[in-house]
């Protein structure tokens, strides 16, 4: 059962119903369920649990620390992109021998900290990238434990185009022949520790095949390797498990465990996930307040404090969130409306076309499935601060982030007046 339900027609978040968290925090605010989180976490573990893999948790989805925290606690590692990110993984406790680096564009002073720090593996994308990480390695004298993401040229099937990344035409990964030259130059320095190969095809994947497919051309790989006396300790098959935005079933891991663990099992490779989307998505929403509506005759405007610095989603990828009230009115006939948010962009919205319950100003609304690439994703566009983050855990809400400030917004630029 869903952390996020209606009592009485009252949305609730575990034991708080929205409204109270609202009159406590104000809105526009990002809630997130403990359970919930703890519940999906344990889940995809569990799918996955015959290989006792390593899950680095993708902090780009959700980088709060007292999240990072939960599932650090859960037995989380980190999948991180940048030196911010290594930053928040390691003062949320996620220790470094559990910590993947991957990203096309990793600075010379993001590798050496992340080096300095122990982290498992940096999966490189380019030959540069190992180039910089073997001079590191051989300067500090501790050989940086790579892994090279391959590019299996496959189409992985997501929602929209920005978030494919297993076929040729992106920059992510490294084709498969170069990747095989670099493997062989790798293992024969001393700066480098040639330690797995890693994979991710793209994101909100709600098919298995694509896994198969990309895991099999991998282990092609692997098994080319070890014919010439190269031996691999971890394969990371990367994140995009897909979540329902709809209210559609969805893939269960379990799923998408059948399908892997057989093929991953027999490898006898360490295996490493790195899932976002899927442990924190359906563990939250944006609650936002309703301003105004405003009738254009050809359209009705649902205008909500929220707007497209608070979840960008909708706008960049035209994706799809489930837009309701926080009170049900049954009795309310439902309209189609656009709900749109206060920036001066005719791209800022929430939902296009959508029929909802016929909405009052002054309402709260809730929006769906914002736990991953919600807060993280969001800026201060027009000035706007962002938004408080909650934690819920049964009756109680705890203040994670607390709302910005116009301080907030200025503070790197005062010392400049
Ligand atoms: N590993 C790597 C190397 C990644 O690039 C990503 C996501 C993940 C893991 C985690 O993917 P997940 O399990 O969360 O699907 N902002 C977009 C999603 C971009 C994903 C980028 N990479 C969105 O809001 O849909």
């Amino acid at each position: 059962m869903s952390a996020f339900e209606y009592r009485d027609c009252t949305l609730y978040c575990e034991g708080v119903p929205a409204g109270e968290l609202v009159a406590q925090f104000g809105t526009p605010l990002y809630v997130y369920s403990r359970s919930e989180i703890v519940t999906r976490f344990r889940e995809f573990r569990s799918a996955f649990a015959a290989l006792d893999p390593l899950i680095a948790f993708s902090v780009k989805s959700n980088g709060n620390l007292s999240v990072l925290r939960l599932l650090a606690d859960e037995g989380a590692g980190a999948d991180i992109v940048s030196g911010g990110e290594l930053y928040r993984a390691r003062l949320a406790g996620v220790p470094a021998e559990r910590i993947v680096f991957s990203g096309v564009g990793k600075t010379v002073a993001e590798l050496a900290a992340a080096l300095e720090a122990g982290i498992y593996a940096f999966n490189v994308e380019s030959a540069g990238e190992l180039r910089e990480l073997e001079g590191l390695g051989e300067a500090t004298g501790v050989a940086a434990p790579i892994a090279l993401r391959v590019n299996p040229d496959i189409e992985s099937p997501t929602p929209h185009a920005y978030t494919r990344t297993g076929h040729r035409e992106t920059k992510f990964g490294i084709p498969i022949e170069e990747a095989l030259r670099l493997y062989r130059a790798a293992a024969r320095t001393t700066g480098l520790r040639v330690r797995g190969i890693d994979v991710h095809i793209g994101s909100q994947i709600l098919e298995v095949a694509p896994y198969v497919l990309a895991v099999q051309r991998v282990l092609e790989v692997v098994d080319e390797l070890r014919r010439e006396g190269i031996e691999l300790e971890f394969i990371d098959v990367g994140g995009g498990f897909g979540i329902p935005y709809e209210g559609e079933p969805g893939v269960p891991a379990a799923k998408f465990g059948e399908a892997l663990v057989p093929l991953l099992r027999e490898t006898g490779l360490r295996v490493v996930l790195e899932p976002g989307r899927y442990i924190v998505g359906p563990a939250g929403v944006l609650l936002t307040r309703v301003l105004y509506i405003k009738d254009m005759g050809e359209k009705t405007f649902v205008i909500t404090d929220a707007g497209m610095n608070d979840l960008l989603r909708p706008s960049h990828y035209a994706s799809y969130h489930r837009v309701a009230p926080a009170e049900q009115h049954p009795e309310r006939a439902t309209i189609t409306v656009d709900v749109v948010g206060p920036i001066c962009e005719s791209g800022d919205f929430l939902a296009l076309d959508r029929a909802v319950e016929q909405p009052r100003e002054g309402e709260l609304l809730v929006i769906g499935e914002a736990g991953a690439y919600g807060f993280s994703m969001a800026s201060t566009y027009n000035a706007r601060p962002r938004p408080a983050e909650v934690l819920v855990d049964g009756e109680n809400a705890r203040l994670i982030r607390r709302r910005e400030s116009y301080e907030d917004l200025v503070r790197g630029e005062v010392e400049c007046l």
